[in-house]
């Protein structure tokens, strides 16, 4: 196999914004009140590939209540450290969520568009509710308007990456989520 470069992922990382510690801890702290919210209700967690698998698998775990999974995938044309308003599905949900309890399980919300445009997609399938759950917001960044129900942290407006989130599909792997070094980006693959 060719080394591709004799670093790792983390030696990119010029600062740690959340400790894996600090993540496990709200993750917990997150499933118990989701736990104690949706109690005897028929709730699906519907996550966005492929940024939200890690707080997805943590969450679902953090969660002690009978509860469906299902997935999405979505791309959102734009350069790799900014979306642009077009969303577009790539897989769509594998069951119907038509009367049941809906919750979208997100990575990060920045903009809002991709998620103002999966809500409106779940809304059309008539569920009983749908809430939102997102690990980060970055509150300064906002264009559209969302309601979070569930908000992991509020970070500055910094592109970060780790637990979940890439620059370029890199970096998904990291336990925590950090900000590159300056002098990744525009580096070659
Ligand atoms: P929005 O449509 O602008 O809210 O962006 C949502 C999507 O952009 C997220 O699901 C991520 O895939 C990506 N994204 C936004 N901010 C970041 C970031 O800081 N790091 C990595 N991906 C991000
Ligand atoms: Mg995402």
């Amino acid at each position: 196999m060719h080394a591709l470069s004799a670093t790792t992922p983390a030696d990119d990382v010029a600062e740690i914004l959340l400790t894996a510690e600090e993540i496990a801890a709200k993750v917990k702290e997150l499933g118990t009140e989701i736990a104690r919210d949706y109690r005897g209700k028929d709730v699906v967690f519907v996550s966005i590939l492929k940024g939200a698998l890690p707080f997805l698998a943590d969450l679902m775990r953090a969660t002690p209540i009978p509860l469906a999974l299902d997935f999405l995938e979505v791309s959102s044309y734009g350069s790799s450290t900014e979306t642009s308003g077009a969303v577009r599905i790539l897989k769509d949900l594998a069951n119907p969520i038509e009367g049941r309890d809906v919750l979208v399980v997100e990575d990060i919300l920045d903009t809002g568009h991709t998620l103002a445009y999966v809500i409106e997609h779940l809304h059309a399938q008539r569920p009983a509710s749908v809430r939102l759950c997102v690990l980060l917001d970055k509150p300064a960044r906002r264009v559209i308007p969302a309601r979070i129900d569930y908000r992991g942290f509020a970070i500055p407006d910094k592109f970060v990456v780790g637990y979940g989130l890439d620059y370029a599909e890199r970096y998904r792997n990291l336990p925590f989520v950090g900000v590159l070094k300056p002098e990744v980006y525009g580096r070659a693959p």
